[in-house]
């Protein structure tokens, strides 16, 4: 399965699909990386694993829709089966997420429907919730807000604080979205009119869920 991957900083997410990919575990060639921001971690993740990665600057662009047409030929002349948003921290156009509906995955740091947006760690914290965690979904027009595929629950501790609480749910981040794309690799996953299907049988709301709270 040829996957792009689409990034905006880090790539730890897109450091997780190499890994997968080259210890076999996942049946995947990832064939390009696309980075909205030049000089990020993530481009040189892809360059040390021998990926063909760009930079493509949405400032360079006079409208988000000009972006996302330039954008959309740098990854159709690719030719993906599935196209994985790990950390690109852009709106896209409803042209753009019609094009590839059922074929591209977005990963959020919440259990969806909750915090969509930014800052979601924070905005946990400060409503004082219990439980947190990451879900990986179908891309749609809503802002993170695509049908579940995956999610990790985790417990907040009291403790916790923005970045104790991040990387804990980093860490099942980059364990759901290799199980994701894996599952859509092996032909099991798909999109049928608004919901997710994993071996034929439709998921519930929240997609597969995994729950970590008491580990
Ligand atoms: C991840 O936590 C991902 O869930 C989040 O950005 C981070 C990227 O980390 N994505 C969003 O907030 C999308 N709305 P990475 O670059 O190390 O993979």
């Amino acid at each position: 399965m040829r996957v792009v991957v689409l990034i905006s900083g880090s790539g730890s997410n897109l450091q997780a699909l190499i890994d997968g990919q080259r210890h076999g575990t996942l049946p995947i060639e990832i064939v390009g990386v696309i980075s909205n921001k030049t000089a990020v971690r993530g481009l040189l993740r892809a360059e040390q694993a021998g990926i063909p990665a760009i930079a493509l600057e949405h400032t360079a662009y006079d409208s988000r829709e000009a972006f996302d047409t330039a954008l959309r030929e740098r990854i159709d002349a690719l030719t993906p089966d599935l196209v994985v948003l790990a950390g690109f921290m852009r709106i896209l156009t409803p042209g753009f997420t019609r094009h590839y509906e059922g074929r591209m995955f977005n990963i959020h740091p919440s259990l969806l429907p909750k915090y969509q947006g930014l800052h979601t760690h924070r905005r946990v914290l400060e409503s004082g919730d219990t439980e947190h965690g990451v879900t990986v979904h179908f891309v749609t027009d809503e802002l993170d807000g695509g049908p579940p595929i995956l999610q990790a629950k985790i417990s907040v501790h009291p403790d916790d604080d923005e970045k104790t609480l991040a990387a804990r749910v980093l860490e099942q981040e980059h364990r759901i979205y290799p199980q994701a794309v894996e599952w859509f690799g092996r032909g099991r996953l798909r999109l049928h009119q608004g919901t997710v299907f994993l071996d034929n049988e439709p998921l519930g709301p929240s997609g597969y869920l995994i729950d970590v709270t008491h580990s």
